[in-house]
């Protein structure tokens, strides 16, 4: 979604900026739920780096009911989270319920997933296999708003892709129930991943509720979040894929729109020193929250981190073989900061 013509992107633009109170204004902007991707350490750095709002990865309410300690790891937080929102989800009512009750003293709003395609939690009836049913996600919903003393939002897909999509009626029907907001990945469960978001339903979806619309799918940068705006008429953006590695993004978006005009933590220069500086600060992070315990998404970050990057295929090789996370990181972190220093060669 790169190539605009100047002129198209400013015209564009222009309708999402109010100069006076650009920040204030601009749509928030959202770091995707991603198992194994958004621990606490990188939802924190999402923030740093320009996110306006982070959601936990998902979390069974069949693990939080039973007391599972690992489930309960997911749900950690730190006063730099603000708002807190962990996302659970689950096939039965009754223990999404009682993990509402749970949570909501830790949290400030609790999300759940209707979107997940992965066949172990669709084959519990859990996750985007509940949009075949809107009566079930409603009843679902309903029962965890009674419970619930902090607002309930919910993210899902398009439908499950077998018969026509569901999201529209559903978001209808949760609007009436007192959802606070919604977010809509345009896509089935049938496509998982596969093909384009549908930007065109959820359009449709903002145009018909009253309450926040999140549209999710396919933004990597602003080009492509601009389009999106447009498109959807959503009230903000959710990013997945594209802050894989990433984080920067969220930086990147605001300040190519307009929408910010602070100097990033990373200071004046360019990719390389952003992603320099977002590792070593990722680094920092985890050191804080996880301390001696091993960080189990370290090499998954790392990968991503310099994915693409020249000589980072002969790196990755040396990164599966290293076992210490203390040493791994600092590789990582001299080749990204050789990477980040300019080559005095090419600057004479
Ligand atoms: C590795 C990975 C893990 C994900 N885990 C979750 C999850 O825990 N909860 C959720 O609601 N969505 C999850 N998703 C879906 C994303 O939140 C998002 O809806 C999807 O990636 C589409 O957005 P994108 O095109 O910006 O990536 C995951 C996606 C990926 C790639």
């Amino acid at each position: 979604m790169t190539g605009n013509r100047p002129s198209e992107l400013d015209g564009l633009k222009a309708k999402h900026r109010t100069p006076h109170t650009m920040e204030a204004s601009a749509p928030p902007l959202f770091l995707a739920p991603m198992a194994g991707v958004t621990d606490l350490a990188y939802r924190i750095l999402a923030r740093e780096c320009g996110a306006d709002m982070t959601v936990t990865e998902f979390t069974a309410a069949s693990g939080l009911t039973r007391k599972n300690t690992y489930s309960w790891l997911k749900v950690e937080s730190d006063p730099r989270e603000s708002p807190f929102i962990p996302q659970i989800f689950g096939g039965i009512t009754e223990e999404m319920v009682q993990t509402v009750e749970m949570l909501q003293d830790r949290a400030d709003v609790i999300d759940i997933n209707f979107g997940c395609p992965a066949p172990k939690v669709c084959k519990n009836d859990a996750g985007a296999a509940l949009l075949r049913d809107p009566d079930r996600v409603v009843s679902m919903v309903r029962a965890c708003i009674e419970a619930a003393d902090v607002p309930i939002t919910v993210k899902m897909r398009l439908g499950t892709g077998s018969g026509p999509n569901t999201a529209l009626e559903i978001c209808e029907r949760l609007e009436q129930e007192g959802v606070e907001r919604v977010c809509v990945h345009g896509r089935t469960l049938r496509q998982r991943y596969s093909g384009e978001a549908d930007w065109s339903q959820i359009r449709e979806i903002s145009e018909s509720v009253g309450i926040e619309v999140i549209a999710n799918g396919d933004v990597t940068d602003s080009s492509s979040a601009l389009k999106c705006l447009e498109a959807t008429g959503a009230t903000g953006l959710m990013i997945g894929r594209g802050a894989i590695g990433r984080p920067s993004i969220f930086h990147e978006i605001k300040r190519d729109l307009g929408w910010t005009t602070s100097t990033p933590p990373w200071g004046e220069g360019g990719d390389a020193m952003a992603r320099h500086w977002c590792w070593d600060r990722y680094l920092e992070l985890a050191e804080e929250i996880y301390s001696d315990s091993p960080n189990k998404n370290l090499k998954r970050h790392a990968v991503s981190f310099t994915k693409g990057l020249p000589g980072a295929s002969s790196m990755r090789v040396e990164l599966h073989r290293e076992g210490d996370q203390r040493k791994l990181g600092k590789m990582v972190s001299g080749y990204l900061a050789e990477l980040a220093t300019p080559n005095e060669a090419s600057a004479v």
